[in-house]
């Protein structure tokens, strides 16, 4: 393999920049041409492409986005875009490249993959949605993001002794909303893996109250409902002094935390490692502190569940 080309793709996650930086560098130290695709599948078919050198990628691994640009491409999931997209390469020679992305961008890499052309899945995204790594890039800076908020909210929410209706993103997963919950010791976390009932939520509420509480703060995955409506069933059903904040996309903003940027790089060059030894197809991760890969179709099979003990825990620690 003499020339491999890299992108990033769907939603932008902080740490995406460190990892392009990781794949251009160790590509140029094992002696590989290396090309941007610039934003995303849709950049691919434009032959939006680019011959990136050890200086395109000075100066950004500490910088949130993506310096590639990203976009969600629908033509791209179709079997024609696809094909549209490999006879790019090819007109640029590129022999394989490197995905950063969530999972929708992981099923473009292994559309490629099936039509012979190796690709390689690294997880960026902040909703930590992808089966077979623990962490993917992104959701450590915008749990950090999510806590300095709450911090923030709850200042003001213990001053008017108020509720706060926190909503957080996640897509259908509650990583966000349980983690952040869990370091802000909110009294509910709502989350789209665990039922709840807004009695429930209420008499945990009630209980506060009764033992002096001056203010409570509850997180609410996207995925598990909307701020708006479960705070207004929980004034109707309480009269408490009530206000909603949805977080949005200041939570996809900002530079990476030290851990973004260390993960970032080590699957980034694990990436180039594995197209170096001809292997496409695959998914990179971290598990229990190693970097792992794994077949890409094992992504789609399975779920990146919750940790039970994690949300058990948030609900003795917040009685
Ligand atoms: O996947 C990242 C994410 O920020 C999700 O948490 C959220 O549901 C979605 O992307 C928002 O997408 P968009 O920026 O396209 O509105």
């Amino acid at each position: 393999m003499k020339k491999i080309g890299v992108l990033t793709s769907g939603g932008d996650a902080p740490g995406m920049n460190a990892a392009i930086r990781a794949v251009v560098r160790k590509a140029i130290y094992h002696g590989l041409e290396i090309y941007g695709v610039y934003g995303g599948y849709a950049g691919l078919l434009n032959g939006d492409i680019e011959k990136l050198d050890l200086g395109s990628v000075g100066d950004i691994i500490h910088k949130g986005g993506t310096v590639l640009y990203t976009a969600r491409c629908e033509e791209f999931k179709t079997r024609e875009g696809q094909e549209k997209g490999l006879a790019r390469l090819k007109e640029y020679g590129i022999e394989g490249l490197v995905v950063i992305g969530g999972d929708g961008s992981f099923r473009g890499a292994e559309a490629l993959t099936k039509l012979g052309f190796p690709c390689v899945g690294v997880p960026g995204t902040i909703d930590n949605d992808i089966a077979g790594t623990d962490f993917t890039i992104g959701f450590d800076t915008a749990l950090n993001t999510v806590i300095d908020a709450i911090d923030k909210i709850r200042d003001t929410a213990t001053s008017h002794e108020r509720t706060f209706i926190i909503e957080v993103m996640g897509r259908s997963a509650g990583h966000i909303a349980l983690w952040a919950g869990l370091a802000d010791g909110a009294e509910s976390i709502l989350i789209p893996e665990e039922p709840f009932s807004i009695e429930e939520v209420v008499e945990r509420l009630k209980q506060g109250n009764d033992r002096g509480k001056r203010h409570s703060i509850i997180i609410v995955a996207e995925g598990a409902g909307s701020a708006l409506e479960i705070g207004k069933k929980i004034k109707e059903a309480t009269n408490y002094d009530t206000r909603i904040s949805v977080l949005g996309h200041i939570q996809r903003g900002g530079s990476p935390t030290a851990c973004d940027r260390v993960l970032a790089s080590r699957l980034g060059a694990h990436a180039v490692d594995l197209l170096l030894h001809k292997k496409g197809g695959r998914a990179v991760g971290i598990v229990n502190n190693k970097i792992v890969d794994y077949d890409i179709a094992e992504v789609f099979k399975h779920e990146h569940t919750i940790d039970k003990d994690l949300f058990e825990l948030s609900k003795i620690l917040s009685i």
